[in-house]
């Protein structure tokens, strides 16, 4: 099973809305996935529960409460043991004993930033973080960051020159674009079974191809996380 994190310090970086795109596109595509619910606001458990009574939750998929480490390491043990694919490890704002068992224990550690010059000082803040941690425990863990909510537009010149500061770090070569539809994820559930629900209504065709492209980003972004996972 391989473990994905996804941290950052800053609330709002696009953490859960991240792993919530790559959990369904996991999924779109047969593999198992656990998801380590290590922030105690439950944004996970609230998704499952919207996707449930929106049945558009998909059942190779599993919430595991982890905000504490007894939690964690009983959810790793079952989620390996019952053979899921890959864990993914929703991680809280800050650091934190939890937060760093989960950063040591990954196979890869996701960073989202925004292009903000806010978010980017935050990112460089963390990826130093992380950088340090993996070096004091002697580990060598792909960590990468994933640029978050990309306008789908033109780039303002700020935006650009974060872009290009982000450059010179190991980054995910598929952003996340700001859309809709992952915004509404957290309420509609899985993007997968969203779409293949919408593809049966006429009325929903536009919203159907909106939610279509961005499952294509997620297909994309699923593929290029796996391939830093074999790299
Ligand atoms: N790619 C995106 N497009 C549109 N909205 C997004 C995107 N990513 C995140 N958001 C929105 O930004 C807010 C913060 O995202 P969230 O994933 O909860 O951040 P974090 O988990 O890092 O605190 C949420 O309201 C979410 O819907
Ligand atoms: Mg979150």
């Amino acid at each position: 099973m391989n473990l994905i994190a996804c941290c950052s310090f800053k609330g709002g970086a696009g953490k859960t809305t991240a792993l919530m795109g790559l959990c369904a596109a996991f999924a779109a595509q047969g593999r198992r996935v656990a998801l380590f619910e290590a922030d105690e606001n439950r944004p996970l458990t609230r998704w499952k529960e919207n996707g449930l009574s929106n049945d558009t939750w998909d059942p190779l998929c599993e919430v595991f409460a982890a905000d504490e480490m007894s939690l964690l390491e009983a959810a790793y043990e079952q989620a390996d043991r019952e053979g899921y694919d890959y864990a993914f490890a929703d991680t809280h704002g800050g650091s934190s004993e939890l937060n760093n068992t989960i950063i040591a224990s990954s196979n890869l550690l996701i960073i989202p930033t925004m292009l903000t010059p806010l978010d980017v000082d935050e990112t460089l803040a963390t990826y130093r973080y992380v950088i340090e941690l993996l070096l004091n425990e002697k580990l060598t863990i792909p960590t990468a960051i994933l640029c978050q909510r990309v306008p789908v537009g033109r780039l303002t010149g700020s935006q650009r020159s974060m872009a290009d500061m982000l450059a010179a770090l190991p980054l995910i070569e598929s952003p996340m674009y700001e859309r809709d539809a992952f915004a509404a994820m957290k309420d509609r559930g899985m993007l997968h079974l969203t779409l293949q629900k919408l593809g049966n209504d006429p009325m929903m065709r536009l919203v159907e191809r909106n939610v279509r492209t961005a499952m294509d980003d997620l297909i994309a972004l699923s593929g290029m996380v796996e391939k830093k996972l074999e790299a």
